[in-house]
């Protein structure tokens, strides 16, 4: 079976479609499926903002397909690893969920990388350009661990 991960900020549109494609790219396509969701509704449909397709196309990859959706509940039975950008989607995630078993699928992204620390993705839409460097160079760096723990995970489960 494959592991399935979701990635999950406020408008879909700049920081989880980039976790998304950083991840999809460091993991094969025949064991996990990832994909990226918004706590809101105000971007749905739309496709990425063109600053993270820019910085994403700068690093060699391509999120310009991807349409925002939003998350919900369903969520939580398809999705194995449900990973928030900050605080704030952790906190709107969390009181939709509808057990404990639901609660603990959900991560704040860059305690993989800062254990315990809470450290959030900030959310590049309205500041300056170099936002979206930033934050491409942050998940790029937890995306190297999640992808190494999820393959040692996948392959002792599997
Ligand atoms: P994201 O950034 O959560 O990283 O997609 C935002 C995009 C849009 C808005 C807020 C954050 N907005 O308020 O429309």
């Amino acid at each position: 079976m494959k592991t399935k991960i979701l990635m999950v900020c406020l408008g879909n549109i700049c920081r989880s479609p980039l976790a998304e494609g950083i991840l999809a790219s460091k993991l094969p396509t025949d064991k996990f499926v990832v994909d990226s969701a918004g706590t809101g509704d105000w971007h749905v449909g739309s496709q990425p903002d063109k600053r993270s397709i820019a910085i994403a196309k700068s690093k060699g990859l391509d999120i310009s397909c991807q349409k925002a959706r939003q998350f919900t509940i369903q969520d939580f039975i398809e999705y194995d690893y449900i990973y928030a950008m900050d605080g704030s989607n952790y906190q709107n995630i969390v009181a939709l969920a509808p057990n404990q078993k639901s609660v603990e699928k959900v991560k704040l992204i860059l305690n993989e990388l800062f254990e315990n620390e809470n450290v959030d993705v900030p959310d590049p839409y309205f500041g300056l350009e170099n936002g979206f460097e930033i934050v491409y160079n942050m998940l790029d760096e937890v995306c190297d661990v999640i992808a190494e723990n999820l393959k040692k995970n996948h392959f002792n489960a599997n």
